[in-house]
């Protein structure tokens, strides 16, 4: 085992070094107090791996992801959310027998017990679904207590009803009846059906809005230890239930930096447009500091985002096949190639992230604005499962997550 010399007035400490399976390579650090008093000081984490994963590689400076080994392209490609859920919760895509079983189980629990229903009204119309979808998954704990023996049980139920919550939430938010989940469709024509379904008129799902959302959820599906990721695992980390980490999880997403980025793209993307389409202006109020170009950036990627040069393609595919024209999609496409001929860009390698083109497809979609970041964290849900679950199960146990400080604040004082 190799190991790294750290040299401290005089003292010398040797930290083991530990690799991945894909050669990356850590210093571990986790006896430096111990050992010595010292911490290390990392405000935004940006040197900190605060765990070992077996679930997700991402190589930011090539511009890969992979789930479990296998290459996102070919996933997205080939596979449905569903085998995905399966994939990275229990590590192996599932053989057909299994994934039939799989697929029944999650509609058997799509249903929403009926005094659920009486939260919703209580919500004012204008309501951030975000909230009621955070407020709805930690009241789901109050129905379904978490046991040890329960756990899958509750994975499940997690992964069939936060669809019928997100759809519930939406219909709340229009004012129209709920529609009841129906056990013949698939994930995603079930949640489709919820969304737009009305009960006095026949609704069919189109294949292009099935395929489209399929490949939207499969590209959310996880991304190791973002901010939210990371929620979810320190809230567990306290042993707080499966919902109340998810709901933790939740809120994080919603941040602007975060998954609430694809909502603030379309915002964006509206005021240039209403602005009359000044990209050099937009930019350079960018350059100035005085707004972030929303969907650029990222804290791994330092090259194409690989999820946005899916979307970038599934866009113009989708448009074609819905028969639909946006001139956002246009507008988009000029500003990013704009950015990355542009300097400020290049030096501080930005390049577009996987929320630049989501919601210009949710949008066609019909799926209204403040839906994105809902329509983001279905998508993340078996990401966060997986991760707590891989925590939990960890033979060589955990630690409650809690990070130290460097302690800036007045020197003992007298209060008198
Ligand atoms: N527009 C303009 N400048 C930017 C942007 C941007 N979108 N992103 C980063 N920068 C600048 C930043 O100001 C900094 O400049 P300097 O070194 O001169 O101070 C430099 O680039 C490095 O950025 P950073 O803020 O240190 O990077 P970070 O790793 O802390 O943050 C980020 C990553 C994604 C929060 C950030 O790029 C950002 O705010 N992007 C816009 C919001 C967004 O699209 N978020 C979605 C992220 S992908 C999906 C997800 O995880 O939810």
């Amino acid at each position: 085992m190799s190991t790294a010399k750290l040299i401290y007035e005089g003292q010398e400490i040797e930290l083991p070094v530990v690799e991945g399976s894909e050669g990356e390579i850590g210093i571990d650090i986790s006896r430096l107090r111990r050992d010595t008093g010292l911490i290390t000081l990392d405000p935004g984490y940006g040197n900190t791996g605060s765990c070992r994963s077996a679930i997700t590689f991402i190589d930011g400076e090539k511009g890969i992801l992979r789930y479990r080994g296998y290459p996102i392209e070919q996933v997205a490609n080939n596979a449905s959310f569903t085998e995905v859920c399966h994939l990275l919760i229990h590590g192996e895509r599932p053989n057909a027998g299994q994934l039939d079983r799989y697929r029944s189980e999650l509609t058997r629990h799509t249903l929403l017990h009926e005094d659920m229903k009486k939260f919703f009204e209580g919500y004012p119309p204008s309501a951030h679904p975000m909230a009621i979808l955070a407020a709805m998954v930690a009241s789901l704990s109050t129905f379904y207590p978490d046991t040890p023996e329960e756990m899958d049980l509750n994975i499940i139920r997690i992964l069939a009803k936060s669809k019928t919550l997100a759809a519930f939430a939406y219909k709340k938010s229009i004012g129209q009846p709920f529609i009841y989940p129906r056990n013949d469709l698939s994930w995603t024509a079930n949640f489709l059906r919820m969304m737009f379904a009305v009960p006095s008129e026949t609704y069919e799902v189109s294949p292009v809005l099935e395929e489209a959302l399929n490949l939207l959820l499969i590209l959310h599906a996880d991304h190791e230890q973002n901010c939210s990721t990371s929620t979810m695992r320190m809230v567990g980390s306290s042993e707080a239930n499966l919902y109340a980490s998810i709901s933790a999880a939740i809120c994080a997403l919603w941040g602007p930096r975060h998954g609430g980025a694809n909502q603030r793209v379309i915002e964006m993307l509206e005021g240039i447009a209403a602005e009359g389409g000044d990209l050099e202006r937009f930019l350079s109020r960018v350059r100035s500091r005085e707004v972030l170009l929303m969907g650029f950036g990222h804290r791994v990627y330092k090259n194409f985002d690989p999820r946005a040069r899916l979307l970038k393609a599934a866009a113009d595919r989708i448009f074609d096949e819905l028969g639909i024209h946006d001139p956002l999609l246009d507008l988009a496409k000029r500003l990013e190639e704009a950015a990355l001929r542009d300097e400020f860009f290049i030096d501080k390698k930005l390049y577009p992230n996987v929320d630049f083109y989501s919601g210009i497809i949710y949008r066609a979609m019909g799926i209204p604005t403040e839906m994105f970041t809902v329509m983001f964290a279905l998508g993340r849900l078996p990401g966060w499962i997986a991760h707590w679950k891989e925590m939990r199960e960890d033979s060589s146990g955990y630690r409650i997550h809690r990070p130290r400080q460097i302690y800036t604040g007045e020197n003992l004082r007298k209060f008198e």
